[in-house]
């Protein structure tokens, strides 16, 4: 299994894996409307545009199996709405946008390569910050805060014409490697 940068033959199997993904994560936290309506071809063709335009595409990495193709997705790149939870030390600002990996391929660690690949992207480009926005009612902030995410503000989103409640996490020593924190034999209790 590989994390490399996406290319443009990968807009296809990328919009594939997004529908999965959101439909089997969404459903019950997003409007079933807009669920059901959302279409692979739509979203291989917004990947498509992303991916050919080279200041999109040096920030969206993908998992790969040998036998599946792409299986996991992420991208990343300069913050669109930063978070009013900043406490303003922060000197440049980017974004994870999205990460995605398919249901049967989670808890295989691609999650963490993913966003490990997207933290040295950023570091690359001179950020010193990363956050993340994400549905507040998403079970998987967990694994966010397992990956060292702060807590660092809120907003109200609109889907298809319903509010939904979004927060955003904050990283900002993007070095610092994202193992979970486990609690030394003499912290337990
Ligand atoms: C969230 C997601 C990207 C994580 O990727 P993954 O490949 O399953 O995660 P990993 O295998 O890298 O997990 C790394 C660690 O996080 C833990 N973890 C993974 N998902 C978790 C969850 N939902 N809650 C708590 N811990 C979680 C793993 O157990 C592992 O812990 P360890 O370090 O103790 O072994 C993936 O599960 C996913 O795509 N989920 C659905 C879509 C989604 O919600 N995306 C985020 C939108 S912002």
């Amino acid at each position: 299994m590989k994390i490399r940068r996406g290319r443009t033959a990968d807009a296809q199997a990328i919009g594939r894996v997004h529908v999965e993904t959101w439909q089997a994560t969404y459903a019950g936290l997003l409007p079933d409307a807009m669920l059901v309506r959302m279409s692979e071809a739509r979203q291989a063709a917004y990947w498509q545009r992303s991916l050919a335009d080279p200041r999109e595409a040096r920030g969206i990495f993908v998992a790969e199996d040998d036998d599946m193709g792409v299986v996991g997705f992420g991208s990343c790149g300069p913050v669109r709405d930063p978070p009013d939870g900043l406490n303003g030390t922060e000197q440049r600002v980017g974004e994870v946008y999205t990460l995605y990996v398919e249901p049967d391929f989670q808890n295989r660690g691609l999650g963490r390569r993913l966003l490990d690949a997207m933290f040295r992207q950023l570091r690359a480009d001179g950020f010193d910050t990363a956050v993340l926005w994400m549905l507040a009612r998403n079970p998987t902030r967990f694994f966010y805060e397992g990956m060292g995410g702060d807590p660092a503000g809120s907003r109200t989103d609109r889907f298809s014409g319903t509010d939904v409640e979004e927060v955003a996490y904050a990283w900002r020593d993007l070095d610092a490697p994202l193992v979970r924190r486990r609690l030394a034999p003499e912290e337990e209790g």
